[in-house]
């Protein structure tokens, strides 16, 4: 480790990622656990914060984010995999900063509005107009079912599983720039009312990644069913890669043709590094596609094939997960624990 500051991350377990989920995140985590002490885990309680009534495969979820991880290359002798829920000092220190976060702080966050909005259009589909959402939107009280306490309590519970840990970077996507904010704003807060500064400052870190599409061109995603799966079988990945969406206009193996918005050559653009030349070749029809798609398969099998060695050795011996998340749950408490220890003094509720 070149660096001892912390690093910490989380994802809501939501199934099984995909190579869009690896090249958006999870590579850079694997990047991350060999310059800093990383922390990394299956936000799990954060799921409640919407789906609290459809819980049956939250278990599920969560296991199989913790493969997938391991499957990615997450390296358990290198950084500390748990499971949110497995920590019960978060939920501790998550009501003492409860205790000490302004309402309003919650009430004009950019994403709870953004959410509240996305959740009451799915429920009222059809049923209600712009006027009477915006009334429900509006008022503190909402909607029953989506405005619970826990929802808008949301960036605490964030800011718990980051302070706690005493975090320095927090690898995300810009969509939680707000959250870490108020993460910060807490950590400050805090100091303020009870004269110590307890929390280290936690700061983003943005990374530029690779987006990769679904082999038909849109999102990857698994409901489009067009996602290549972490640690899918090799045949399986030939045939999604033979399958791949190119550009419409070319007819023959040398007509010319456009390689932007070509799914091979975005590929070609993560995996090879004589892509820009591949797309000289293109345009000047010198490169049929299934010559194009047999490269590229060949260039990403070596990985493809780690992964899904990696995923049997996980998905066949469950006693090897469950102490790797053992193990990184006692890790994640120690150091939660010291922190909370520090906060309960510093609040005078130790007696
Ligand atoms: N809010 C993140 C998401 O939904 C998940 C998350 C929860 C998280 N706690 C975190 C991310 C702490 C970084 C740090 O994607």
């Amino acid at each position: 480790m070149a660096d001892n500051k912390i690093v910490l991350s989380g994802m809501r377990p939501t199934g099984k990622l995909h190579l869009g989920n690896f090249y958006g995140a999870l590579k850079n985590w694997v990047e991350l656990q060999n310059k800093y002490n990383c922390y990394f885990f299956v936000a799990d309680l954060h799921s409640l914060t919407t789906a609290y009534q459809q819980t049956e495969n939250l278990a599920a979820n969560s296991e199989a984010m913790l493969i997938d991880w391991l499957t990615a290359g997450l390296d358990p002798q290198k950084c500390t995999i748990f499971v949110q829920s497995d920590v019960p000092e978060i939920s501790e220190l998550n009501t003492l900063l409860g205790m000490i976060t302004p309402l309003g702080w919650l009430l004009r966050n950019p994403t709870y509005k953004e959410q509240i909005q996305e959740l009451l259009k799915q429920k009222y589909a059809g049923q209600l107009d712009e006027k009477s959402l915006g009334e429900k939107l509006a008022s503190i009280a909402g909607d029953e079912e989506i405005s619970c306490f826990g929802f808008l309590g949301y960036p605490v519970l964030m800011a718990t599983d980051i302070l706690i840990q005493q975090a320095t970077y927090v690898p995300v996507g810009k969509d939680q720039t707000a959250h870490l904010e108020i993460a910060r704003d807490l950590s400050r807060r805090f100091a303020e009312i009870y004269g110590q500064q307890v929390f280290t400052e936690p700061q983003p870190l943005y990374t530029t990644v690779a987006r990769v599409p679904g082999i038909d061109g849109r999102k990857m995603s698994k409901s489009y069913n067009n996602a290549i799966s972490l640690g899918e079988e090799l045949d399986s990945v030939r045939k999604k890669v033979m399958a791949m969406f190119t550009d419409p206009n070319k007819k023959g193996a040398h007509d010319p043709a456009d390689p932007e918005g070509c799914v091979v050559y975005a590929f070609h653009k993560i995996y090879n590094p004589h892509s820009a030349k591949r797309c000289e070749e293109c345009k000047a029809g010198a490169l049929g596609c299934v010559a194009c798609k047999k490269e590229l398969f060949a260039l990403m099998e070596p990985e493809l094939a780690a992964f899904s060695q990696r995923r049997k050795i996980f998905e066949n011996d469950k006693t090897q997960l469950a102490k790797i998340v053992k193990e990184g749950c006692a890790r994640a408490r120690e150091n939660a624990a010291k922190t909370l220890t520090q906060v309960k003094r510093v609040m005078r509720i130790i007696h």
